[in-house]
C-alpha cells in the first residue's frame, strides 16, 4: 500500500489501519532468534538488549516500507567490541540470522576472517583476496576479527590500505547485500577508528562485550556442561570456583573460551581417572566432574610466569 493511500484512509470512515509490531516479529521467526539468544547466553544484559533495540529498529522500518514510507536502506554494519571469549562471534552468528529472517540479507550465513584472510603477501594479491572473500560473503555477514589488524599506520605501504579502500567501497555500495561486523579489543579499535574516520561513519551501531563475572563464568561452566551431559559434583562445583577466580588472574585468559577449555581437560582427566581406577563405573560417575578432575589443572600449580597457553 502506499503512502497516498493511507493518507486517503485516514480521511475516510473506514478505521485507520493498525499495526502489530509484536506480531511482525514473530512471523518472521526473528522473535525465536531473540529469545534463543536469551535463554543460550548466560549474562551479556546490555548486548541483548542493544540486539533487542536493533531488531525493533528493523522491524518499523520493515514495516515501514511496505507501507511506502520514505526510506532509505539503512546501514546495518556494526562494531562488536571486548575481551577474547566475551561471545563476540556465537553473537554475531545469531545477528546474521535475525538480518536474514528480516530480510535485510539474502542467505544469513557469516563469514569470518582476520587480516591474513584478506591482505596478500606481495603487490597485486591483495585485491584479488579481499574480492574473494567479499563474493562469498555476499547476502550474509562478513566478520572481520581483530579489524585493527588491517591498518598499520607505520607502514603507509602496507597492502592492508589496498584492503581497507576496497572494503569501504563496498560497506556504502553493497548496504543492501551485505553487512560487515568489525570485532576486536575495545581500546585498538578505538584507535583503529580514529585513524580511519570512514571506517566510523559506516558503522551504524557500536556494541561493547563487557566480561564475565566468576559467577557469570561459572553459570555458563555449568551450562557447557550440562549440554554435554555432564555436571560437577558438590566439591567439583567448588573446585571450578576456585580455578574461575585463579585462572583470572593469569596471562591469556580469555572469559567463556578459557572455561570452555578448561571444561575440556576436565573431562580428559575425568575419563582417564575411572579408566585407571579398578572395577566398574556407575552412570553417575560417567557424568560427574569431580574435585580431582578440576585440581590437577595447572593453574592451581604454575606462576603466571611460567605459563605460556590458556590450554591446559
Ligand atoms: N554468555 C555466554 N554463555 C554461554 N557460552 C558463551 C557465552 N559467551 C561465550 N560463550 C562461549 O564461549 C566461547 C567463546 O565465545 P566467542 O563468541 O568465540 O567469543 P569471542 O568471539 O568474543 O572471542 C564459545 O564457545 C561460546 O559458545
Ligand atoms: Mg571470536
Amino acid at each position: 500500500m502506499a503512502a497516498d493511500d493511507i493518507l486517503a484512509e485516514g480521511g475516510s470512515d473506514a478505521p485507520p489501519e493498525t499495526i502489530d509490531l509484536r506480531r511482525e516479529l514473530t512471523e518472521t521467526h526473528a522473535q525465536e532468534v531473540l529469545d534463543e539468544l536469551d535463554r543460550e547466553l548466560v549474562g551479556l544484559a546490555p548486548v541483548k538488549a542493544r540486539i533487542r533495540q536493533i531488531a525493533a529498529l528493523l522491524v518499523v522500518d520493515r514495516v515501514r516500507r511496505r507501507l511506502g514510507l520514505l526510506s532509505e536502506t539503512p546501514t546495518l554494519h556494526m562494531s562488536f567490541t571486548g575481551n577474547p571469549g566475551t561471545g563476540k562471534t556465537t553473537v554475531a552468528l545469531r545477528m546474521a540470522e535475525i538480518l536474514h529472517k528480516l530480510g535485510y540479507i539474502r542467505k544469513g550465513h557469516l563469514v569470518s576472517v582476520t587480516r591474513d584472510d584478506l591482505v596478500g603477501q606481495y603487490i597485486g594479491h591483495t585485491a584479488p583476496k579481499t574480492k574473494e572473500i567479499l563474493k562469498k560473503a555476499m547476502g550474509g555477514v562478513l566478520f572481520i576479527d581483530e579489524a585493527y589488524y588491517l591498518y598499520r599506520q607505520e607502514n603507509e605501504r602496507d597492502y592492508g590500505q589496498e584492503a581497507i579502500e576496497i572494503l569501504l567501497q563496498v560497506m556504502e555500495n553493497q548496504r543492501e547485500d551485505l553487512v560487515v561486523i568489525l570485532a576486536g579489543y575495545a581500546d585498538r579499535m578505538d584507535q583503529f577508528f580514529r585513524s580511519n574516520p570512514g571506517f566510523r561513519s559506516r558503522i551504524a551501531h557500536h556494541i561493547d562485550f563487557p566480561d564475565y563475572s566468576d559467577g557469570e563464568l561459572m553459570s555458563i561452566a555449568t551450562t557447557m556442561l550440562a549440554a554435554q551431559s555432564y555436571k560437577f559434583s558438590l566439591a567439583g562445583a567448588a573446585a571450578f570456583e576456585s580455578y574461575i577466580a585463579a585462572r583470572r588472574q593469569q596471562p591469556l585468559f580469555s572469559n567463556a573460551r578459557s572455561i570452555r577449555n578448561a571444561l575440556d581437560r576436565a573431562r580428559l582427566r575425568h575419563a582417564n581417572r575411572h579408566f585407571e581406577q579398578a572395577g566398574p563405573v556407575l552412570l553417575e560417575d560417567l557424568m560427574t566432574i569431580d574435585a580431582p578432575d578440576v585440581l590437577a589443572s595447572r593453574v592451581f600449580r604454575a606462576r603466571p610466569d611460567q605459563i605460556d597457553s590458556f590450554d591446559r
